[in-house]
């Protein structure tokens, strides 16, 4: 049996684990022949764009950040006829099933694909830890870690200058990130696009932690957070332009720049801030992302070997289990009350 993989939207640390993974076992186990789709969608929507992948390919790449396919964020849905292109192209190379790496928007693509009869197992991934029916992405532990290491030494600026140093994650409309990160590196206040944050509550935070006689203060800001203004009391997306992807996404972006400067100018503390930006999803992956993401390969072959198309492997517990795709379509995995709560102990 032929079976392509690709990897499609942002690159996320940890690919390349369920690759090799994927590669590994479906060649010497079940004999099949693997082919790589370059660029993601793109690469069955264009000619061109599927090689073979073979041992040689795939040897070494385990420590490497980003994916060995690359990606792009292309809807085959949004281009003309790029539905009957994927499929032709699909025929074109005799690939009999699909394993497609990705987040919310890939794995939406797959589970159309998957109604319309294409064998598709889904590999769920993004640093954004998002995607509904599953408890973890790969990729999601690394962007922390590199979170936490950099809120850690944010402290030694705001301490050294009497500073509120502002701390932009990314996550898009999960505050997951910002969470964890600003959890592990104690963290003033934490803001989540879960609540939409009203700053005078944040300033009042900081001013009670100053007046208790703290010199400085750390907000940890997930770009997706809404800000409440007079204007939009339900709350305000900050965007770093007009832009709109093929999933139809903003690009998000700045909230970072407009709380900083918004805690400098009500309550004159000297602000900064520092948006962490894609350092969160580059280099090396954790020993963590590189384990969850054979795991996923692994468990994602044998689901083709199976038969069990239309799924896409999850992490349940510490068990790794098959999920319908149709199941994790148009919702996303948000952070829960109870645990913001927890966070909220910390704060100010
Ligand atoms: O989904 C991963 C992610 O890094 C989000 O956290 C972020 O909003 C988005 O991708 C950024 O996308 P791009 O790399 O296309 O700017």
């Amino acid at each position: 049996m032929k079976v392509g993989v690709l990897t499609g939207g942002g690159d996320c640390p940890g690919l390349n684990a369920v690759i090799r993974a994927i590669t590994r076992k479906g060649i010497i186990r079940y004999g099949y022949v693997i082919h790589g789709i370059y660029e993601g969608w793109k690469g069955l929507v264009q000619d061109g764009l599927v090689k073979p992948l073979d041992l040689a390919d795939t040897s070494g790449i385990l420590p490497r950040g980003g994916t060995i396919l690359r990606t792009s964020r292309t809807n085959p849905f949004k281009i003309e006829n790029g539905a009957e292109k994927v499929t032709a192209t699909m025929k074109k190379h005799g690939i009999e099933a699909l394993i497609v790496i990705g987040g919310e928007d890939t794995l939406g693509v797959a589970a159309k694909f998957s109604a319309m009869g294409v064998k598709i197992v889904g590999v769920p991934k993004t640093i954004d830890n998002d995607i509904y029916g599953t408890d973890r992405t790969f990729g999601f532990d690394t962007a922390v870690t590199i979170a936490t290491e950099a809120i850690d030494r944010i402290h030694t600026t705001a301490e050294s200058h009497n500073r509120v140093m502002v701390v932009e994650v990314m996550g898009r409309h999960a505050g997951w990130i910002a969470l964890e990160s600003g959890l592990a590196g104690g963290a003033d206040v934490i803001l989540i696009p879960e609540r939409p944050a009203n700053l005078d509550e944040v300033c009042t935070l900081l001013r009670r932690r100053h007046e208790r006689g703290k010199v400085f203060s750390i907000v940890v800001v997930a770009e997706g957070t809404q800000v409440r203004t007079q204007a939009h009391p339900e709350g305000e997306f900050i965007t770093q332009d007009d832009s709109i992807d093929q999933f139809g996404h903003v690009r998000l972006g700045g909230i970072g720049t407009f709380v900083a400067k918004e805690i400098e100018k009500r309550l004159k503390f000297e602000s900064r801030v520092v948006i962490l930006g894609h350092i969160q999803r580059g280099g090396t992956p954790t020993a963590f992302d590189r384990v969850l993401g054979t795991r996923y390969g692994i468990s994602a072959i044998d689901l083709v070997h199976k038969g069990q198309f239309g799924h896409f492997v999850a992490l349940r517990g510490s068990s790794i289990v098959p999920v319908p795709l149709e199941e994790m379509v148009g919702k996303v995995r948000t952070v829960d009350d109870a645990f913001y709560e927890m966070a909220e102990v910390f704060f100010g």
